[in-house]
């Protein structure tokens, strides 16, 4: 997984008992940077029409006719899948596969 290096502000405030005779609270205040690593924000579509404002396909799919679809971004024949999630899984331990519609048989 990418990561990003971030600095994150903490204001911390710390209360102790002193060693004097009668009991001081002692308050501070501090405010620190801690770098800290976080998920990177990646894009899922890294192939189809990246040019495109929102890729958006619509498909007529006759009666009886099955069609598998894409749902990894990672086929070459977009938006139906070619197989390449196999790939995918296997290289990122993700578990995608596609979508598979059947259209009705006319009566
Ligand atoms: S290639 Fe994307 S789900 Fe099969």
């Amino acid at each position: 997984m990418n990561t990003l290096l971030k600095t994150i502000t903490v204001l911390s405030i710390c209360a102790t008992a002193s060693a004097f005779s009668t009991p001081v609270t002692i308050r501070t205040t501090s405010i620190l940077s801690v770098a800290v690593e976080v998920p990177e924000a990646s894009k899922i579509n890294t192939l189809i029409d990246l040019d495109a404002e929102k890729v958006v396909n619509m498909e007529k799919l006759d009666a009886g006719k099955k069609a598998v679809y894409c749902r990894c971004w990672k086929s070459g024949t977009f938006p139906l899948c070619d197989g390449n999630h196999v790939a995918h899984n296997k290289a990122t331990g993700d578990n995608v596969g596609p979508l598979i519609v059947t259209a009705a048989k006319a009566e």
